[in-house]
């Protein structure tokens, strides 16, 4: 079985579903579930925690027999996307690609799990209108403040010193989704509170049956979590 960190997975454990909460801590992967494929798009500023909640949502949904994928800004960078500078038209071409990416993932059923920062509203509306109704934007909230203060790949220092043209929230624009289907705050919340939030919801949102246990079953298992 994989696992997230056990600090994080002590984290998750309140408010978890039952399920999910079960397959962490040890239960049999037997009881895999059937996933109708997804994308969740996680957009926020640099340094809000998109890659670190994606990682570690990848492992809670792993562990809970559900497959997923993660499409990360940096890794594509390296890869697909290495032929792309930081320009709007460039960052365009990067969510389109990363969308068409996730979109075919999607229709082999697997989880995308998305994380880049994607900061407009119009690139976020171009990657809906290419993945359709499986896309729900999820919105990795955090102060600039706090991002820029712990700085964690040191890039908002050279941003500030100029080295770095079109940084987003410092030199270009970050527009934060009005509307976002899912919100995690990661100045509230800790690590394991979001991922729970987040493998939760995608569990309610793309989780078509159970392979041993009937709908339900699931559907107490809600109760469960909503009393
Ligand atoms: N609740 C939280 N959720 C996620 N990350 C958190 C949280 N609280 C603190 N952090 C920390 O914030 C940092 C987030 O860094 P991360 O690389 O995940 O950001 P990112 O959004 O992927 O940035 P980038 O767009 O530059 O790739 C990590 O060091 C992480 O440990
Ligand atoms: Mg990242």
């Amino acid at each position: 079985m994989q696992r997230v960190e056990d600090s994080t997975i002590d984290e998750a454990r309140d408010g978890m579903f039952l399920p999910l909460r079960r397959a962490l801590h040890g239960e049999p992967k037997s009881r895999k579930l059937t996933s109708e494929g997804g994308v969740v798009w996680l957009t926020g500023l640099s340094g809000s925690g998109k890659s670190t909640l994606a990682s570690a949502a990848a492992k809670a949904l792993s562990a809970h027999g559900m497959r997923s994928a993660v499409l990360d800004g940096d890794i594509l960078r390296r890869g697909l996307n290495s032929d792309l500078n930081f320009s709007a038209c460039d960052r365009h071409e990067s969510v389109r690609r990363a969308a068409e990416v996730a979109s075919m993932l999607a229709n082999e059923g697997l989880i995308a799990i998305v994380a880049l920062i994607s900061p407009l509203v119009q690139m976020r509306a171009h990657a809906r209108e290419i993945i359709g109704d499986r896309f729900r934007e999820i919105y990795v909230k955090a102060q600039l403040s706090r991002c820029e203060a712990a700085d964690v790949k040191g890039l908002y220092a050279k941003a500030r010193r100029g080295e770095i043209a079109g940084f987003t929230g410092i030199s270009a624009p970050y527009e934060a989704p009005l509307d976002a289907d899912l919100v995690l705050d990661t100045d509230a919340q800790t690590v394991g509170q979001c991922v729970s939030a987040l493998a939760s919801y995608v569990e309610l949102q793309f989780v078509a049956s159970w392979d041993t246990r009937g709908r339900s079953e699931w559907n107490g298992f809600r109760s469960i979590n909503e009393a």
